[in-house]
């Protein structure tokens, strides 16, 4: 190894609201016990932000982010209907995190579903979610009507496509099915189908890709999960089968997420804040430590990807440790520090 190639990796870490700050100190004093070379930058964003300084994201956290080019993300909260617009959906932005990359996989076996090993690939910049969204007044009624437009390019879906498609080749995935409504909303969701399917060609023999409608993805993922590989879809639709794929393994306390870009990577939990269980001292630090673990394969650390990893299989399976959220009765603390013996094990 060079000298700098053991240097530590600068990276940004926010705490964030609700159980943010107590799974993120989960996750560190795992990631510390592990030796991964990362360097904190500890920053604010959301309610904690607010509170300091009225800005749901600081330009310190950003000029941070814009540093390290990677970070570790607590959940952040965004009040519903009005307030501020999402910080997750301004961060994506700021930093054209296009891919949202959330895998989700049977850990537990004997539950719902066995062997689910699914990765879905959600386009993350575009689409419903690119905020032209209002309300037209009639008569007296200021929200008379209510008027979304979505745009999906080309460029995005060939972005978002070969990003899916590369990713597959990457991780020995056998099969990419493109999720889309094409037979409704054609051309938003037909640009994003046509574009993926015209790009497979490219990738003839190596990869099988088809295409689901996604009301029909929907059942079919409750029906048979194991039939599906890699899921690639537009950014509404990734939300939604994204959190549906999380309860077909063990619910959102489990699962990981990454929003990649060209110059930065920011990897999180797929779930929010919890409020209704944060300060209790109970919230689940698995989704994030796995969330920890992508981002550890990121940086080229696939070793220290692979422990977290076992250190998750052996404490949910063979010690049976699990937080009330998969049925058990483990707090956050003794499941941190189970979890602690686990990658201490391991590198004994
Ligand atoms: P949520 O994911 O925070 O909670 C849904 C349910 O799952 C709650 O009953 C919660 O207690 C439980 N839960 C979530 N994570 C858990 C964990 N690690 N361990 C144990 N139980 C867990 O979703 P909700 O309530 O819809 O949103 C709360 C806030 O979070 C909102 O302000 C929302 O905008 C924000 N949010 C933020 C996200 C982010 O920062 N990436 C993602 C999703 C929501
Ligand atoms: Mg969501």
């Amino acid at each position: 190894m060079t000298p700098s190639s053991q240097a530590p990796i600068p990276a940004t870490l926010i705490p964030g609201d609700g159980i943010g700050p107590e799974i993120v100190t989960s996750v560190t004093r795992i990631l510390e016990a592990i030796g991964a070379p990362l360097a904190w930058e500890t920053q604010k964003a959301g309610m904690a932000a607010v509170t300091e300084s009225l800005d749901p994201l600081p330009e310190a956290t950003l000029a941070s982010i814009r540093r390290t080019g990677l970070a570790l993300k607590g959940p952040l909260t965004t009040p519903v209907g009005g307030g501020f617009r999402s910080i997750n959906v301004r961060l994506r932005e700021e930093f054209k995190l296009y891919a949202n990359v959330r895998p989700a996989q049977t850990l537990i076996p004997g539950g719902r579903y066995d062997n689910v090993d699914i990765v879905l690939v959600r386009e993350n910049l575009e689409g419903l979610y690119v905020g032209f969204d209002h309300y037209i007044p009639i008569d007296n009624d200021p929200h008379g009507a209510a008027i979304s437009s979505g745009v999906n390019t080309r460029a995005g879906s060939r972005r978002i496509a070969r990003y899916a498609f590369e990713y597959a080749i990457r991780n020995g995935r056998k099969k990419v099915t493109v999720v889309h409504k094409a037979n409704i909303l054609k051309a938003l969701t037909g640009i994003f189908l046509e574009t993926a399917m015209e790009m497979a060609k490219e990738y003839a023999g190596r990869l099988t890709v088809d295409e689901r409608i996604v009301d029909a993805c929907a059942m079919q993922l409750v029906l048979d999960p194991t039939q599906f590989d890699v899921i690639l879809t537009t950014n509404l639709f990734g939300d939604i089968l994204s959190d549906e794929i999380a309860g077909l393994v063990g619910g959102l306390g489990l699962a990981p997420g990454a929003n990649i870009g060209e110059n930065a990577a920011i990897f999180e939990a797929v779930h929010g804040s919890a409020p209704d269980i944060a300060g209790k001292g109970i919230a689940n630090p698995i989704a994030l430590l796995s969330a920890a673990a992508m981002m550890l394969d990121h940086i080229h650390h696939t070793d220290l990807g692979r422990i977290v990893r076992q250190a998750i299989h052996d404490v949910l399976v063979t010690d049976g440790i699990r937080t009330r959220d998969l049925g058990g009765t483990a707090s956050t603390e003794e499941i941190t520090g189970a979890l602690l013996s686990r990658v201490t094990a391991q590198k004994r």
